[in-house]
């Protein structure tokens, strides 16, 4: 027997599944057994009482689950965390509790109003004392961690659970003598899995499979080398066996119908502290600031939503409702997380969604200078495709060349500090670039009703039934949207694949060109190979585009065409030379429109036109891009990817394509200019034309 341990226990005259707070309680209410639950608690008393030393606490009527000691606070020394219960089922037991540990010489602390922490249930003491395990994610607040640091004078190391099942920390994780750990990675994410890694020998981690966590073996007693619990398998056993640990095990089948064990039916009393050990916190928090139609557009739900997918916590702090339709809200979210890299991870995301740090928070930019050509720092910011601005000495500053996936380059200038979004590989060693995410947001324009109902029409486009009087409907508005682009000299992009000449459409674009409507076309080899083939040969891919038939060794026809357009260096040359006179590309050369055609590995030829250095054909690329107002993307998956990537929010795209995937993945942009469009894009430009036509004579249509 060990004097120095004691441990607390209420005995269960008043135990019953009464109501249901967690899984296990689910179908059980009333169907445990008093009796057995009796004979089942006072088995354990007694192996723990051989062991140690056991006090009481009076059980009380009304409080079923008062018997799980466990919850009753968290004890290091002669302090203790007082639990507040996440519900209000358990909340009555909290004072009686408070009343015995004063009772006890102990010096109570007590958490804030509305802060759940469950005390042992969620915080084990690393059994040599180093630092403390807590966890969060079901009934205690990441923001109770905080406390106990400072109140204990201990490291807190914070873990999330994530498996409802487990929803207590020592359902799961039960540290041992001699820096062993016996637990379930099952049960936490996966950032919380790696600082158990971090902080655990492989050979001190006894890890479980479900079956024996299932059966609450985490949920153990451990005296010295002695292990008690409700039941292991052989395999466990063994593991015990082999780590020089006695495992004594208990039925406490009553208790587990309330989602207990031996663990949760005591609290560990005495636990020595180390005097020099001290608090650490590694749980930040910060407030960051949302504004927009925060409700109507689902902005904040999707704001908290992230918070806690990557494994942090929040308290909104205000909210305030704008009241009438048109009014913005603006909320103020209390955002923690377990450590500083998660903390970076969630605040980079709420910047994307456009949310700021508040005014008594803000600061500038941090930055690191690049060492290597083509080389971030670490911990560079990485650009997104909305405005952003970024605080240097106090003054919010443009990013220039704003796109996405790149970092930003601030300089200073004559003029005052520069921002710009630069891609990895056209960093310069010694340039400034921003790290972290302090002093960044974004410029997010508010999303209003009828914006968000507009986008669902489009997405129930995308669901791929939309009927042939919708997309009418849709090509209705983008060809009003393109005469006003072109009458107000404005710039219009298409992005096209080989489809577009397949399915009969190459006319039609090469009628938008002609007509001033396109500023210039991105494409890859294949667009313009089987456009010359269709304008000399008449085929598209060896298919003869009038009767719709293959034609007998139609196959080779785009490597003539290949070999011609080769022969006299350049598509513009076979123009100027009298052999190509019709046709998209043909369009292009004679009204001045500049293509760049970016190559791949699956290409014939390739065409001399065609750049085959991807990071030359990028380049030209983004050049295009530069100032474009509208952009179309007729039939290619490939290129449009590419272009969007290179394109900020505000720029208006239409994608279509017949396969919704498509649509779906190049509209969701999560910016509201995109439409998608699913159809025929053969249709779908012979459709544009007509209402272009409409747009430009309008009597004579109707007559
Ligand atoms: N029915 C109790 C609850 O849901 C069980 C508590 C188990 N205690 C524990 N430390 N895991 O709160």
């Amino acid at each position: 027997m060990t004097d120095s341990i004691r441990f607390l226990m209420c005995a269960p005259d008043h135990y019953d599944v009464d109501y249901v707070i967690n899984p296990w309680m689910e179908g059980n209410i009333h169907k445990s057994s008093r009796d057995r639950a009796v004979e089942q608690w006072y088995k354990l008393h007694h192996i723990l009482k051989d062991r140690s030393l056991v006090d009481l606490v009076e059980p009380q009527q009304g409080w079923p689950d008062m018997v799980f000691t466990a919850n009753a606070g968290l004890v290091l020394g002669k302090t203790v965390v007082l639990s507040r219960f996440l519900h209000k089922e358990r909340q009555g037991e909290e004072p009686y509790f408070k009343q015995w540990f004063e009772d006890h010489g102990y010096t109570v602390y007590e958490l804030p109003k509305d802060l759940p922490f469950e005390g042992a249930g969620d915080a084990l003491l690393d059994r040599e004392g180093r630092w403390l395990w807590a966890g969060y994610g079901f009934r205690s607040e990441l923001d109770s961690h905080p406390y106990l640091a400072k109140w204990l004078d201990i490291e807190v190391v914070s873990l999330r659970l994530t498996d409802e099942r487990f929803y207590h920390l020592d359902t799961c994780f039960c540290p041992l003598t001699g820096g062993y750990l016996l637990y379930y990675p099952g049960a936490f994410d996966a950032y919380s899995n790696r600082l158990i890694e971090m902080r655990v020998l492989p050979e001190k981690r006894i890890a479980i499979e479900e079956a024996d966590a299932v059966n609450f073996a985490c949920n153990a007693v451990n005296i010295d080398r002695v292990i008690v619990m409700n039941k292991a398998s052989d395999r466990l056993n063994q593991r015990f066996a082999d780590a020089g640990f006695e495992v004594v095990e208990t039925p406490l089948t009553e208790f587990l119908k309330a989602g207990g064990a031996a663990k949760c039916l005591t609290l560990r009393v005495t636990e020595p502290v180390r005097t020099e050990v001290h608090a650490n916190v590694l749980v930040e928090s910060r407030t960051m600031r949302m504004e927009g139609h925060l409700l109507d557009s689902g902005l904040i739900s999707r704001a908290l939503d992230l918070i806690v997918e990557n494994g942090g916590s929040f308290q909104v702090l205000n909210f305030n409702l704008g009241e009438q339709r048109q009014s913005t809200s603006s909320a103020e979210v209390k955002v923690s997380a377990p450590s500083h890299d998660v903390m970076e991870e969630i605040v980079s995301q709420l910047i994307d969604l456009g949310a700021v740090a508040t005014p008594q928070d803000v600061c500038d930019i941090n930055v690191e200078a690049v060492t290597q050509e083509g080389v971030a720092p670490d911990d560079f910011y990485v650009t997104t495709i909305y405005p952003t601005e970024v605080r240097v000495n106090g003054e919010w500053v443009k990013v220039e060349n704003q796109r996405m996936d790149g970092a930003i380059a601030v300089s200073d200038t004559p003029k005052g500090s520069v921002a710009q979004c630069k891609l990895l590989r056209d960093l310069k060693a010694g340039e400034q670039v921003i790290v972290g995410v302090e002093g960044i947001r974004t410029v997010r324009k508010t999303e209003s009703r009828t914006q968000r109902s507009n986008q669902q029409e489009f997405s129930f486009m995308g669901a791929g039934v939309s009927s042939e009087r919708r997309v009418e409907l849709i090509v209705e508005q983008i060809a009003w949207e393109m005469r006003q682009i072109r009458d107000q000299g404005g710039k219009v992009l298409v992005t096209a694949g080989p489809v577009v000449i397949h399915t009969g459409g190459g006319q039609h674009l090469s009628r938008l060109i002609r007509e001033g409507y396109v500023q210039g076309l991105l494409g890859g080899n294949a667009i313009a190979v089987h456009d010359i083939e269709q304008s000399l040969m008449g085929t598209s891919l060896g298919v003869d585009m009038q009767r719709g038939v293959p034609v007998r060794g139609g196959h080779r026809h785009h490597l003539k065409i290949i070999n011609t357009i080769r022969h006299y260096g350049s598509i513009a040359k076979a123009v100027e030379h009298g052999v190509l006179t019709k046709g998209v590309m043909y369009e292009c050369v004679k009204n001045n429109v500049p293509f760049a055609l970016a190559g791949s590995i699956r290409d014939d030829g390739p065409l001399p036109d065609t750049q085959m250095d991807l990071i030359k054909a990028q380049t030209e690329y983004s050049k295009l891009l530069e100032g474009t107002d509208l952009i179309l993307m007729l039939s290619t998956m490939l290129h449009s990817i590419g272009v969007g990537n290179m394109t900020p929010a505000g720029v208006k795209m239409v994608c279509v394509d017949i396969n919704p995937a498509v649509v779906t993945k190049l509209s969701d942009r999560g910016s509201i200019e995109s439409v998608g469009v699913v159809t025929d894009v053969g249709l779908f430009l012979s459709l544009l034309l007509q209402q272009l036509e409409k747009l430009t004579n309008p009597y004579q249509v109707l007559a």
